[in-house]
């Protein structure tokens, strides 16, 4: 076969793979938002099996064999510097993939299955009955399978940088561990001159806001953000997600609660900003595993970019503020667009981090990350978890939580097997003000056209430089190349600084 037979091989294998995956994302998007409750055992084993017949093709022999005939080896993470561009990126992502899904023993896949299963079942209970003793066992078992799985996936360094890589490709826990260092001492230092200050209001967003009309504001948000209804869907699940069922096909999720009308709004704005990303990969790499983000921690760049920085910026409520107070008349009635503004900024030291503001947010990350590397190493028993997270709680965000399904149990990624993970949700927040920086470098107008209604420049930067590449760049090579420099926690500190310095008016 030659050279270009083979990689036509293996792309039509991983693009079956890919649709077939596609095919069981689509059924789980239903089970999550319009499938009758009853139906959820045929739907579990039809879920079950497309995603065994796409597991079969990712990890098939031929596919170990084509990319060792194309010379695809881990030594060389680059690929072949003689072949097209396009094709070293798919090789490489191939090579990740099918060494990520062929490491582990078929035992260990298993085993992680059936202790995770009965993890999330136990972890529901015991953060209902607010006892942590109730899910410890599980979670024991839990820990020492990611570090036999740590072992088996293999690390040069420190053992926790097998488990980030999951999340983040070539991300190391040292460099993690520097960044974060630096970020907490300046959040912590940014939250206690803030809450020196004069406190916010907010009492206005706890009002009864109407569910339609949320609905309604919520189509018109996503339109003028470029999300287009024509390549995907808004529709209500318990929790907010967006999923890719094809190059065409990204949709998004969100929930509407009376009293909880800014996190409806907030929670559709950073799922657009997820499906922007999908939605924006070159129509190159369309029909490859390249037809994606190529990190999480880029990933949520991109959401807390269009949540944050831009859809809780003065510009972009200037803009909307005058709509939403049309529709909200009485709700909002006495308010005007700065109150609104310092409302939906407001910054405050609370116990649950899907709950916490933009200053905040990362401390929780934090907070995570230092506990999860803890368990890794052994320095950390998950007997003195509890103690361990209230105080460094105590120590990052200066409050103890009162119980231990507000503390320690209020996330479910524990449960799942999924260590590794927090860190990204931080990076994301790093990245997205470096890229926010390079944006408003070279289009300073970014922000004034936000405040006509017209954040296009903004999607037409991001899509030009970092969603169109989808999984074809690492995020390091993606933030070198569109920033010039190496990820820099500095970026994302001055821009807190001087937006809250503006709020609570510090010096
Ligand atoms: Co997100």
């Amino acid at each position: 076969m030659a050279e270009n037979e083979k990689i036509g091989r293996l792309k039509s294998l991983d693009r079956e793979a890919l649709r077939l995956a596609e095919a069981a994302e689509t059924l789980r998007w239903d089970q999550e938002t319009y499938m009758p409750e009853d139906a959820i055992g045929a739907r579990s084993e039809q879920i079950a099996l497309l995603e065994t017949l796409a597991h079969q093709r990712e990890t098939a022999e031929e596919v170990g064999e084509l990319l060792e005939a194309l010379g695809s080896t881990e030594a060389q993470p680059l690929g072949r510097e003689e072949l097209e561009p396009g094709d070293r990126a798919f090789l490489r992502a191939k090579r990740r993939a099918f060494d990520l899904a062929t490491k582990l023993p078929a035992q260990l896949v298993r085993r992680f299955a059936e202790v995770t299963s009965r993890g999330q079942a136990a972890w529901v209970k015991a953060k209902n009955a607010d006892d942590f003793e109730q899910f410890r066992p599980h979670l024991e078992e839990i820990v020492a399978l990611n570090r036999e799985k740590a072992e088996r996936f293999g690390y040069e360094e420190h053992i926790y940088d097998a488990l980030l890589d999951q999340f983040e490709p070539f991300a190391k826990t040292r460099e993690v561990e520097a960044l974060f260092s630096d970020l907490a001492g300046s959040l912590v230092d940014l939250v206690g001159r803030i809450r020196e200050r004069p406190q916010v209001d907010d009492s206005m967003l706890q009002r009864s806001y109407s569910v339609a009309k949320q609905e309604l504001l919520a189509g018109e948000l996503l339109s003028q953000l470029g999300y287009e209804f024509n390549r995907g869907r808004l529709d209500v699940s318990a929790h907010p997600f967006t999923t890719t069922l094809g190059p065409n096909d990204v949709r998004i999720t969100t929930r509407y609660h009376e009293d909880l009308f800014a996190s409806a709004i907030f929670s559709t704005i950073h799922e657009a900003g997820h499906a922007l990303y999908e939605l924006g990969v070159a129509e190159e790499y369309h029909d490859t595993l390249l037809a994606t983000g190529t990190s999480l921690g880029i990933h949520e760049s991109q959401s807390r970019l269009w949540e944050n920085m831009v859809g809780r910026s003065r510009e972009f409520w200037s803009h909307w503020f005058p709509r939403v107070a049309e529709l909200f008349k009485q709700e909002l009635a006495g308010v005007d667009a700065e109150a609104f503004y310092r409302a939906i900024n407001k910054v405050e030291p609370s116990l649950i981090r899907i709950e916490a503001d933009e200053v905040t947010y990362s401390l929780h990350v934090i907070l995570r990350f230092r506990l999860e590397m803890g368990l890794m190493t052994g320095d950390l028993e998950v007997k003195d978890l509890p103690e361990a997270w209230n105080a460094t709680m105590e120590e990052l965000l200066g409050i103890t939580p009162p119980s231990a399904a507000k503390g320690v149990l209020q996330d479910v990624h524990w449960s799942m097997g999924a260590i590794g993970y927090f860190p990204t949700y931080a990076l994301g927040n790093l990245y997205g003000a470096q890229f926010l920086d390079t944006l408003t470098s070279e289009i300073p107008e970014a922000y004034e056209e936000v405040s006509r209604g017209n954040p296009a420049p903004i999607l037409d930067w991001l899509r030009e430089r970092i969603h169109r590449h989808g999984a074809a760049k690492t995020p390091k090579e993606l933030v070198t190349e569109v920033t010039g420099a190496p990820l820099d926690p500095g970026h994302f500190v001055r821009y807190l600084e001087t937006k809250y310095g503006e709020i609570y008016g510090l010096s």
